[in-house]
């Protein structure tokens, strides 16, 4: 990042005032933290967008993130992500026609009502499915909680596209292997009863976050506990002083994301949403130390922001698509913004003559998508 281009961007920022807002997701390069308005887990940037009255919304995060913002945008809002690129491979890994297909099938197997529901990293036409069929999102600080909403109806769950967050989710609602169903991309399926079973879960999974092994928990902690029994002067031969305390006090701690495999979650001490990591790591005793499993940029920054606390990542592992919001894209995005507010000023009686790259979400997903994000909201809100 050079100094000038930074001061480039907050210049146009700042003479933009109150008309624009910048989210941006934890796993956003620095630079980009540095110009965001505020800051947060997929659940709290679509919640933040949503009580925003900015008319411009530059969304620092991928696609399906900045879709969610401009499904829940008022009408005179207008929604941008500096790269349209910037995608999520595990969102691509189910679509509408493949859900009907695959819903229609398992409804057919089991005696239960099945409800779709689906993660947050998923496209418009993913939600609006599940909206039309009285089925919501999640997200993965909320999970349990609209799992746990459906099941208490006594309905069965049809859980896209993301594996591993349905299965830790079961998990950690009790769920036996019985109770739950995989569905393989051919359809084909396989575990438990489907006649009984609560929760189908799609074979989708991300691949910045299966990386992660129980070999790299096991090998962090040996690492840390080896060194329990030495001296001081012994360990800071190859750990730094600062943890020797902790290391005493076998404070040592794994702290990862749900879309890592249920072994690793399971082995565990820790898991929850980018929020949670953040709050959890924040709030662990000075002295502690912790392998954080998640996106390499997300835990170097804990690891700055933290210094009383040794902080390393479990693996290096990067989301090469939130990584394509650079600072000279937004700044592009950000002087289109002041293009079209600039023409509209001189045309005060009609809409600005600039294009803006606007996010928009095809007229027949719209209601039942936005009906499927704003039920989540109201489960959690409810439940708070
Ligand atoms: P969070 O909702 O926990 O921020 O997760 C979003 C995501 O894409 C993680 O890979
Ligand atoms: Fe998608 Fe994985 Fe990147 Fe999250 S970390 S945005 S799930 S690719």
């Amino acid at each position: 990042m050079t100094d000038n281009l930074f001061k480039e961007v907050m210049a146009i920022k700042e003479s933009l005032g109150n008309s624009v807002v910048i989210p941006a997701h934890h796993y956003e390069m620095d630079e980009i933290v540095k110009m965001a308005d505020f800051l947060g887990d997929s659940y709290k940037l679509a919640v933040d967008c949503a009580a925003n009255d900015a008319e411009y919304i530059v969304f620092c995060g991928v696609m399906f993130m900045a879709e969610g913002a401009a499904l829940l945008a008022k009408p005179y809002q207008k929604v941008l992500i500096p790269d349209r690129t910037a995608g999520c491979p595990m969102a691509e890994m189910i679509d509408a026609v493949q859900a009907e297909k695959c819903y229609a099938n398992i409804s057919s197997l089991c005696d239960r009502e099945i409800i779709p529901v689906v993660y947050m990293n998923s496209y418009a036409d993913m939600k609006a499915f599940c909206g039309s069929r009285g089925g919501t999102v999640c997200t993965s600080s909320n999970a349990a909680r609209i799992v746990k909403h459906f099941l208490d109806q006594g309905k069965s769950l049809f859980f896209a596209p993301d594996y591993n967050l349905g299965i830790n989710t079961a998990n950690r609602l009790g769920l036996g292997k019985d109770e739950i169903i995989t569905i393989e991309r051919d359809m084909s399926i396989k575990g438990g009863n489907p006649k009984t079973a609560k929760m189908f879960l799609w074979d989708g999974f991300c691949h910045v976050h299966k990386v992660f092994t129980v070999d790299d928990i096991n090998s962090f902690r040996q690492t840390y506990s080896q060194s329990q029994g030495n001296t001081i002067n012994d360990l800071t031969n190859f750990i730094p002083a600062r943890i020797s305390k902790a290391i005493s006090e076998k404070d040592i701690n794994v702290i990862v994301h749900p879309e890592c495999s249920e072994d690793v979650v399971n082995a565990s001490d820790y898991s929850g949403s980018t929020s949670m990591i953040w709050k959890t790591v924040k709030a662990g005793k000075a002295g502690s130390v912790w392998a954080v499993g998640t996106e390499l940029r997300f835990v170097e920054r804990m690891a700055d922001q933290f210094k009383d606390k040794t902080v390393v990542p479990l693996r290096k592992s990067v989301c090469h698509n939130m990584s394509k919001i650079t600072l000279a894209k937004l700044k592009n995005t950000l002087e289109s913004v002041l293009q079209h507010r600039l023409n509209k000023s001189d045309n005060p009686d009609k809409q600005s003559d600039i294009q803006l790259d606007e996010i928009t979400v095809q007229e027949k997903y719209r209601e039942d998508a936005k009906k499927a994000l704003q039920l989540m909201i109201d489960i959690v809100e409810k439940s708070d």
